[in-house]
């Protein structure tokens, strides 16, 4: 195809906003699909993906569309995820195309993540087609939208299209907008090889799967490709487009988009961001990369039943084949045993993991509490990162302890703007900017990632009654003031419940979680200390009185299967128990414990 003829785009969005129903319209009006092969939004394909409602790996989909001037156009969809911890896949799969389509919900405005979206579109220098879906609601309100899209992100919108991906009202706009508002890619057929290696992903017959963009040259069958981050050859087996289904073709030209197999066993071979040149022609530089993923969030995940480490690791391992954003190393903890330390983009990233674990591979895991990486500077000079709480060097060989900022930008109605102020404030946010877009506040805040892995996203929706939308990015390291609390339970120091916080929040978090363990640990046949201390300073403490009678004692001579049952109850809430020294500690206890408030 001649890059006259071909568009490369995405679709930025608001998390329901109609990304993905307009996805589906435009494949079905395009034809790629039989009606009756219309599944329910075809590119969130994962199971968990769609009972979500969310969309988690970057697709790709090809569309041939007849356009009014009477040629075929080639059109690259790209779908991109629409949840702040996959910003990073949504800035690869913005560098593999020319323009956006910016999908605004016309009876919700512009969210937060819109606009974090369309910036880094505008980075990406990509054409911008404003788009109002919805306007078949009662509620929409075009008018005031298209205003707000002006007044926030300053791009016009006399020519955004008005559509309603539900009913399918004038999808031929979108289609027309795309061939004559974005522009077509450039590249140079002649040129030697260059690809940017945008995903990859395991498949079970095909091996490594490779999502490709060519920019010069071609990729053939047959041809020896070589990897220009670490030099390593391969050579290709099949090369092919997606329809969505896969569909081979002879090659790959310039500007176009598809997929590479190449007999590669894992992911690990590729990198995303890479260049893929030719081995016997390969050019001199590669295309300029954009960054790796970096897990910000860890947290260790044990399995309840020691038995299952090696069930866990094999888990691991497969889960790691397709998500290459995702680590895991070996550890062993002095209360929880042998699990492992897993590294994750953010807290939906872990909370997804984690469920496809318990789901897909059922395993039943107790997770630690989650943390960021911290960077210890020791008086030595030397720099650590410190991935575990449990893993802090003595106080005396360090010198400073830096943590990860974020900048954050929150919309809210304005009547809980006062209630998100104060709780940016308690987690020690420092305030960039407060502005006014129509009736809604957006306020950008420096937080530190500490403060926000947690729950802050769950305690936002609620004090805004669902109202609020947050994005954030990672703003660099700086020094603070940061102690590790330890929680001893009957005297022990139980690692997994370790945790760092600001000097300044220590004895309140301490004391928080020594109160939410005595209800959450059963009463034992004695007494039970709680306690948080930082070193060998205690700062608060519990204690959970001994457990005066047998639980079945008083359904004595009663019904013999109401005792039975009660005892098999107790069965059940056994197998989620953890014996620490002489005490149990259910499983939910871990992460309950460490939520704030
Ligand atoms: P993520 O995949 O989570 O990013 O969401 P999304 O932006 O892809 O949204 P999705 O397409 O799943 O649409 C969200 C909801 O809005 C669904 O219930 C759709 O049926 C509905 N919806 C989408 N487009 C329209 C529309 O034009 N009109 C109306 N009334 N509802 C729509």
């Amino acid at each position: 195809t001649p890059l006259s003829r071909i568009r490369n785009f995405s679709i930025i969005a608001h998390i329901d906003h109609g990304k993905s129903t307009l996805a589906d319209r435009l494949i079905q009006k395009t034809g790629a699909l039989s009606d009756r092969e219309m599944t329910n939004q075809v590119l969130d394909n994962m199971e968990l993906e769609r009972e979500r409602g969310i969309t988690i790996k970057a697709q790709t989909v090809r569309l041939d569309y007849r356009a009014n001037d009477g040629e075929v156009y080639v059109l690259n969809l790209m779908d991109t995820p629409g949840h702040v911890d996959f910003a990073y896949e949504v800035s690869r799969s913005l560098a593999a195309c020319e323009g956006s389509l910016l999908v605004v919900d016309a009876s919700q405005g512009v969210e937060a993540q819109t606009l974090a979206n369309v910036y880094q579109a505008i980075d990406a220098s990509h054409e911008i087609v404003p788009i109002l879906n919805k306007v078949d609601l009662p509620a929409a309100e075009p008018d005031r939208v298209k205003q707000q899209i002006e007044d926030v992100i300053g791009i016009p919108t006399d020519d955004a299209v008005m559509i309603s991906a539900k009913t399918g009202l004038n999808i031929e706009g979108v289609l027309e907008a795309i061939v004559t508002r974005l522009p077509p890619p450039k590249g140079d057929a002649e040129a030697p090889t260059t690809a940017l290696l945008v995903d990859s992903w395991y498949d079970a017959y095909l091996g490594v799967i490779i999502l490709v963009r060519v920019k010069d040259g071609h990729l053939r069958r047959g041809q020896k490709i070589r990897m220009m981050s670490n030099g390593s050859t391969h050579v290709i087996e099949q090369v092919g487009v997606f329809r969505p289904k896969m569909q081979p073709v002879d090659s790959l030209s310039p500007g176009e988009m598809g997929y590479v197999t190449a007999a590669m066993k894992t992911v690990a071979d590729t990198n995303v961001g890479d260049t893929i040149t030719d081995d016997r022609n390969p050019a001199a530089a590669p295309l300029a990369g954009f960054k790796p993923s970096i897990p910000v969030v860890w947290c260790g995940l044990y399995p309840v039943d020691a038995d299952d480490f090696e069930k866990l690791r094999e888990s691991l391992s497969k889960l790691r084949l397709n998500d290459g954003s995702f680590h895991y190393e070996a550890e062993t903890s002095a209360a929880l045993g042998f699990g492992f330390r897993c590294g994750f983009l953010g807290l939906l990233h872990l909370e997804i993991i984690q469920e496809r674990l318990s789901r897909e591979f059922d395993l039943d895991l107790i997770a630690t509490a989650p943390s960021v990486v911290y960077k210890i500077n020791k008086t030595n000079g030397e720099q650590i990162e410190l991935h575990n709480p449990a893993d802090m060097p003595d106080g005396s060989v360090i010198d400073t302890i830096e943590e990860p900022w974020i900048k954050a930008t929150i919309f809210v109605p304005d009547e809980y703007l006062g209630s998100v102020l104060a709780l940016c404030s308690e987690r020690r946010g420092q305030q960039v900017d407060l502005t006014y877009v129509g009736t809604r506040a957006m306020a950008v805040y420096k937080l530190p990632l500490n403060e926000v892995v947690f729950d802050f996203y769950d305690r936002l929706k609620s004090i805004s009654r669902g109202y609020a939308s947050f994005d954030y990015v990672m703003d660099g390291y700086e020094e603070s003031d940061l102690v590790k609390i330890s929680i001893l339970v009957n005297n022990e120091p139980v690692d997994a419940l370790s945790f760092m916080a600001h000097r300044s929040q220590a004895e309140k978090r301490g004391r928080s979680i020594c109160e939410r363990l005595k209800d959450l640990i059963p009463k034992q046949l004695f007494k039970i200390a709680i306690q948080a201390a930082i070193g060998s300073r205690v700062i608060a403490r519990e204690t959970i009185g001994a457990l005066s009678k047998d639980v079945t004692a008083k359904c004595y001579g009663g019904d013999i299967s109401r005792k039975r049952k009660l005892l098999e109850k107790q069965k059940e809430g056994k197998k989620r128990m953890r014996q620490f020294g002489k005490v149990e500690i259910p499983q939910s206890a871990f992460i309950a414990a460490l939520k704030m408030d």
